[in-house]
């Protein structure tokens, strides 16, 4: 699972892989799913001329059904091959290469704040009163991301890449909580009063790869090495040559408190 927080010097948690494999980002990382759009159109999130601020926007996986569904954008990414495709892809954004961390966001300017698969790269100690300062009272910070392996659905394939992962010598220390664990991120999220939980959901899905698609969807994640990423591709062929993969996608909303 892609799951991993930033460490200094260890290549498993290196924040700008991403860009590295920007390519095969923009071409393989899956959109989210239907009931996310849907869920964040019922809160009233998804309204025409809304401007939003999206924190790691990477190629636009998540920017572009906001850009869609007619909010301004400005999108705020780090990685610079990542930006450039994202400009090129929506030059309707406005994009910021830079971090979160380092932004420079006007006060007040903003009805939604976005981290789609992204808030655990941010340091929320430095993000948060950042996003209370830039958006206008009342507004949310929708925050969510997919864990590419639902721990409820045994697969052949999910037997095999869990053999591989089991092979690692050890885990790189995980400041944050574990992708799926809502209440810790909610936790992380309210810390200091500046946001209030609004709504938590959960959304399971799935979807059909083939080997290559396994192999450039794979070469995105930032803690799988390229044996690891050969490894899984082949499982793929062994498997047939394509797999049912089941996906969790966890949202949680909070909304900016007005006080302090
Ligand atoms: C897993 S990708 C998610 C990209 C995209 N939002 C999506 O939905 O697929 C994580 C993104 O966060 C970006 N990122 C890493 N550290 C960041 C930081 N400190 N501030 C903002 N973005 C950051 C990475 O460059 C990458 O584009």
């Amino acid at each position: 699972m892609e799951n991993l927080p930033m460490e200094a010097g260890n290549p498993m948690v290196d924040p700008m892989h991403f860009d590295r494999w920007a390519g095969a980002y923009e071409r393989f990382r899956p959109p989210y799913p239907d009931a996310l759009w849907e869920r964040l159109r019922d809160l009233g999130l998804m309204m025409p001329g809304k401007r939003a601020v999206e924190l790691g926007a990477g190629s636009g996986q998540a920017t572009a059904a906001l850009v869609e569904a007619g909010l301004s954008v400005t999108a705020v990414e780090p990685g610079p091959n990542l930006a450039g495709r994202l400009r090129a892809r929506l030059p309707q954004v406005t994009v910021l290469t830079g971090t979160a961390e380092e932004a420079e966001l006007p006060e007040a300017g903003f009805d939604l704040a976005v981290a789609a698969t992204s808030v655990h790269w941010l340091n929320l100690e430095i993000v948060l009163p950042k996003l209370h300062r830039a958006l206008v009272p009342g507004s949310s910070f929708a925050v969510w991301r997919t864990a590419f392996g639902d721990p409820t659905v045994r697969t052949r394939f999910r037997e095999r890449t869990g053999q591989i992962v089991g092979r690692r010598r050890a885990a790189p220390a995980r400041p944050g909580p574990d992708e799926l664990d809502t209440a810790g991120w909610v936790r992380e999220l309210t810390a200091g009063g500046l946001f209030a939980e609004v709504s938590t959901d959960t959304f399971r899905w799935s979807i059909v790869l083939g080997a290559d698609e396994v192999h450039g969807l794979f070469s995105t994640f930032s803690n799988w090495s390229a044996a690891e990423v050969e490894e899984a591709t082949q499982a793929v062929r062994d498997l047939g040559g394509s797999v049912t993969e089941h996906y969790v996608t966890p949202l949680i909303v909070v909304e900016r408190a007005a006080f302090p």
